[in-house]
């Protein structure tokens, strides 16, 4: 028997099935505003907690990727605020979110919301000091093109930081992952261009941080 992981909600007349993987790889509707939310809630903590100790010195140029509900852009905005910051993502209802909770910095003009794929960013190359992928890596297509694409928008030195759940050998999450182990990222970063790759699976149980620089 197949693992099925969702809910059921009604909308416009209409039961609708939603799996988890499908809203995590695009929050939509209502459902994505509140998986939005709790994302911001429940994972930013981790991120802050890695970061606090390994922030990038001011006037940094930082791209997050998949930024879902804005919260990690926002911790970045008010710990410095001569970071110029943009975030991405393809799901319009996360875009809205991330809008509102960024509005000051966004007003400021210290940061921005592009909507848009991985395949699409409307940042020049060799443009950026650091971008960050959080729980993100594992919905994008074509995983050697994006990865060649984060290195392209990076400036030389520039760092790539990866936070990312590291699934269990034969779990659901593990089949839908491209990159399955730390292999996989050291393998995958390496061929795309990017040197020293430093992968770290002891910082929390279940997870991967991966470095890695231009
Ligand atoms: C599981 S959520 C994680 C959100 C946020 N980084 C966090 O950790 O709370 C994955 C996010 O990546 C976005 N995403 C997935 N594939 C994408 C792609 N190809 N281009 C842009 N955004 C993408 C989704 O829309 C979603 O907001």
């Amino acid at each position: 028997m197949s693992e099925k992981v969702g809910w059921v909600y009604y909308t416009k007349g209409k039961l609708i099935y939603m799996g988890i993987e499908k809203q995590g790889s695009r929050p939509t509707g209502a459902m994505g505003k509140i998986i939005g939310r709790l994302m911001n809630k429940v994972h930013t903590g981790l991120y802050i907690d890695y970061f606090k100790n390994n922030l990038p010195p001011d006037h940094s140029r930082i791209l997050d990727i998949g930024c879902g509900g804005g919260k990690f852009l926002k911790y970045l905005s008010t710990v410095n605020a001569c970071y110029l910051l943009y975030g991405l993502d393809h799901s319009s209802e996360m875009v809205a979110l991330s809008k509102k909770v960024n509005r000051k910095a966004i007003d400021q003009k210290r940061l921005e919301i592009l909507q848009g794929s991985l395949s699409e960013i409307p940042l020049h190359d060799s443009s950026l000091d650091l971008i960050t992928a959080f729980e993100t890596v594992q919905f994008w297509p074509e995983i050697d093109k994006s990865l060649a694409g984060v290195y392209r928008l990076l400036k030389n030195g520039g760092s790539f930081v990866i936070i990312n759940r590291y699934p269990a050998e034969g779990s659901k999450w593990w089949q839908m992952a491209s990159l399955k182990s730390d292999k996989d990222y050291n393998c995958k970063l390496e061929a795309s261009g990017f040197t020293k790759v430093d992968v770290d699976l002891d910082y929390k149980r279940g997870w991967i941080i991966v470095r890695t620089t231009k």
